[in-house]
């Protein structure tokens, strides 16, 4: 069975409640998927999986939320090449760089030399199921 691990930075809640919609999905969808927060992980076990799924919400002034700050600078010393990889998060519109960390994610992975599968998630304010499901079957398509 493939192996997916969903890693999740998330101070209130929000961008945890993402990831948990989204291992249903892949669970659903068969895969051997991991669910950890940042805090317990560390930049060099993502190598461990065949699908890497990271998601932040964004702080600060377009900032990574605080966990997920040094886990985001350790992973540029991580080859990902040959793996599949997609970006989710949340924020609110109202904030000037709104989601900015889906994208510095983003780059990061695609430095890594991973593959980005479908463009990352940008949830403004509230958490909706259906929309988090369908953006999950999207990436894992
Ligand atoms: C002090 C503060 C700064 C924030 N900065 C941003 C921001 O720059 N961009 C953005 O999209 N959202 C921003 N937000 C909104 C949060 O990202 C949003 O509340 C999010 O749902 C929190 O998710 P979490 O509970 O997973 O941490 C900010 C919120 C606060 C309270």
């Amino acid at each position: 069975m493939s192996k997916a691990v969903v890693i999740f930075g998330s101070t209130t809640g929000n961008c945890e409640n993402m990831a948990e919609i989204i291992k249903a999905k892949l669970k659903d969808a068969s895969w051997d998927v991991t669910l950890k927060n940042v805090a317990d992980s560390t930049a060099s076990e993502v190598a461990d999986y065949d699908f890497i799924l990271l998601g932040s919400s964004t702080w600060g002034d377009g900032e990574l939320q605080d966990d997920f700050i040094d886990f985001e600078s350790a992973l540029s010393e991580v080859d990902l090449a040959g793996k599949r990889a997609a970006v989710f998060g949340c924020g609110e519109t109202s904030w000037p760089e709104f989601c900015a960390a889906v994208d510095i994610i983003e780059e990061r992975l695609k430095g890594c030399g991973a593959t980005l599968t479908t463009e990352g998630l940008k949830v403004d304010g509230e958490i909706l199921e259906d929309e988090v499901s369908a953006w999950a079957e999207k990436a894992i398509a």
